[in-house]
């Protein structure tokens, strides 16, 4: 049985990883208005991949201007963005790391005051989220448009020097909200069977592998349930077949607490568990949501993840992956202290932005 602190190599690209331990993408407001990075953002990643991880993976970006869902958003939708995201990707390389970005649309959750334009998604949809209130069904053509965007953001990653994407499937934005039966009412091949709400994505896998090279790793991010607008366990699992089959290098969950079973389903086993048997080694599967000690990440594993990746975790601690072969390290939970978070690489912006994260910091 492997544990959080071995080797891995991705098969298809032949990629080594030098242990099981991944920064979730997260997202933390530091970026300038074009979308372009700013020094801080870059900085509290290349301290996480200083710190030891195998993999980082950066807040989610948007492909299009318009797929922007909140102020301070890194973007990968123009060239003025590359100087930052070359600067990300080396800055994380150095230490020994793989960069991934994670690319999305924020869809219904686009707010018009920020994008100038009304919110888009699978159908129109009610919104609180959103300054706008509904927002307006794509067109077939634009959902095609928006394949390609994904694609060419994808390409502009590899160009920019990372050694990935994982396309961002989970939480509720537009590629989820496709997947979702509340959200995604269309009629036409977009809307209907699983295999049409899961086109949308299928498609960005296709065109993102098209428009990329063979040594530059390809991932989905999906929320195993997302009741609130449609996307349940079973959809999710007939859809592992589908990610199974795509020609991807790996499947990443997000369950925000590996150690409690399905809210909605009679199955008694972790989340993690039942995906691991569903995808039966078809491709390597990351896992995610509170783990914070080294038994829990070991855990987590012996559910049958081949990775562990923490966000909180990665937030109090930037070395919390070198004590992976630490098998008693159980380190300190929030909240913490301001100055405590900056001795962590964190901006006085980003120790900001996690008061909102309840509990988070004192
Ligand atoms: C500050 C913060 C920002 C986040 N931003 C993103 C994001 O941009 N994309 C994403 O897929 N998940 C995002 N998440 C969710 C995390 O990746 C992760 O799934 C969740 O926090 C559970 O993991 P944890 O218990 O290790 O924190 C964010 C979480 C935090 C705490």
């Amino acid at each position: 049985m492997a544990g959080p602190n071995d080797v891995f190599r991705f098969s298809r690209t032949d990629s080594e990883v030098r242990n099981r331990a991944i920064v979730a993408a997260m997202t933390n407001k530091q970026s300038h208005e074009d979308g372009s990075l700013s020094d801080a953002e870059i900085e509290w990643l290349r301290r996480r991949a200083e710190g030891g991880f195998g993999i980082v993976t950066t807040a989610a970006s948007h492909v299009v201007r318009e797929g922007q869902g909140w102020d301070g958003e890194m973007g990968v939708w123009g060239d003025h963005q590359l100087p930052g995201l070359r600067r990300m990707a080396a800055g994380i390389q150095a230490h020994g790391a793989l960069s991934l970005a994670q690319i999305f649309h924020g869809g219904m959750r686009c707010p018009q005051r920020l994008t100038g334009v009304q919110p888009v998604s699978a159908s129109a949809n009610e919104t609180s989220d959103s300054d706008s209130g509904t927002t307006r069904e794509l067109e077939d053509a634009e959902v095609s448009a928006l394949v390609e965007a994904f694609a060419d953001a994808a390409a502009r990653c590899e160009k920019a020097g990372f050694d990935g994407v994982e396309i961002h499937g989970a939480h509720g934005y537009l590629i989820c909200q496709f997947l979702g039966t509340g959200t995604n009412r269309r009629t036409d091949h977009w809307g209907g069977s699983l295999s049409n709400r899961a086109r949308f994505l299928m498609k960005i896998i296709e065109r993102v592998r098209d428009k990329t090279g063979e040594g530059f790793l390809v991932g989905v991010r999906i929320s195993p349930e997302y009741r609130k607008i449609g996307v349940t366990l079973e959809d999710s699992l007939d859809l592992t077949d589908m990610i199974a089959e795509s020609g991807i290098d790996f499947l990443h969950i997000s369950c925000w607490d590996c150690f409690v079973p399905s809210a909605h389903s009679d199955d008694p086993r972790m989340l993690t568990e039942i995906f691991a048997e569903r995808l039966a080694r078809r491709l390597p599967l990351i896992s995610c949501g509170s783990v914070w000690s080294t038994a829990q990440a070991q855990a987590v594993m012996e559910q049958g993840a081949d990775f562990v990746a923490v966000a909180r975790s990665a937030i109090g601690h930037a070395d919390w992956a070198s004590h992976m072969g630490d098998a008693d390290y159980d380190p300190q939970r929030p909240p913490f202290t301001p100055e405590y978070l900056e001795s962590q690489g964190l901006s006085p912006r980003f120790v900001d932005y996690m008061r909102a994260w309840q509990g988070f910091v004192v």
